[in-house]
């Protein structure tokens, strides 16, 4: 484990259930000494994961947020740095998926997905970067999804609103990039095997078999493994799958 340095801070937007991957990212930042906010709109959730990440000797702070809100993000990263450190590590994870087929599909249904999975990455991205351009460096890294780069319906609107953030997320990384900041887009290509699924559809981790879908844990490794490149071999996009997903 890293030294501890409360001067160094993460913050992990779209969090909430332990066995989800923002628990996961929150919980393997945390454990690499960063004292990481964790985000999402849900107070007893949030309360729930910086208690763990707390019994395991790190530190967190719970900031609820409607990462869709401008002035909801803005709160949020100017508590982060509300006592000076540097903002060291940003990850967006909000995102979950919803699924309607096109002529069931209402006005507010598109709109929201995209709020949620595009807009709320761009505010994200957009504050993080004003406040470690001062700093010369940071990383700012996205959870993408299968849908980001092939879209199959009933999941068109997600797909369009996640291949929207990964447009925003490649354009960040050649805007700031020279800057010191990394921006870089982990397109998760696979179920994560976390609540959102097996609450939902427990049938689907039986199916999979052994290693089937992603460990959220593995996924966390990927994220800082990006976070700790060495400048001269920065990564934009990786992609990461259980070893037997069709592809
Ligand atoms: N699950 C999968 O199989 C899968 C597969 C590929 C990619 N992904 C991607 O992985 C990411 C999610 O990971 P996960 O599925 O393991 O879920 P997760 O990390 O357990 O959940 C994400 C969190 O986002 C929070 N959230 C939702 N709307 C929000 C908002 N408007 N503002 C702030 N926070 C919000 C939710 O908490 P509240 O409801 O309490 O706000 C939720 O806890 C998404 O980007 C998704 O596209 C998931």
């Amino acid at each position: 484990m890293a030294q501890r340095d409360v001067g160094h801070v993460a913050v992990v937007v779209g969090a909430g259930a332990s066995r989800g991957l923002g628990g996961a990212l929150a919980r393997r930042f945390a454990r690499e000494g960063l004292h990481t906010f964790v985000a999402g709109r849900t107070q007893e959730r949030l309360d729930a994961l910086v208690g763990e990440i707390e019994a395991e000797g790190g530190q967190a702070t719970a900031v609820v947020t409607d990462t869709t809100q401008s002035r909801d993000v803005i709160r949020l990263l100017d508590r982060a740095l509300d006592e000076g450190g540097s903002l060291d590590l940003v990850a967006y994870n909000a995102g979950n998926n919803r699924f309607s087929g096109l002529l069931d599909m209402d006005d507010d249904f598109f709109e929201e997905l995209w709020r949620l999975c595009c807009f709320g990455g761009f505010l994200v991205g957009r504050e993080s970067v004003r406040r470690m351009l001062p700093q010369g460096s940071g990383s700012i890294l996205f959870t993408g999804a299968t849908a980001s780069i092939r879209a199959r319906p009933p999941f068109t609107a997600f797909a369009s609103a996640k291949a929207a953030l990964r447009g925003v997320v490649h354009g960040m990384a050649r805007e700031f990039g020279k800057q010191g900041i990394h921006v870089g887009h982990v397109i998760v290509d696979g179920m994560i095997d976390g609540d959102q699924l097996n609450t939902r559809f427990p049938q689907f981790k039986q199916e999979k078999g052994e290693n089937g879908m992603l460990d959220i844990d593995a996924i966390a490794d990927a994220f800082w493994s990006l976070h700790v490149q060495h400048p001269s071999a920065w990564t934009l996009e990786l992609d990461v799958r259980p070893y037997k997903e069709q592809f």
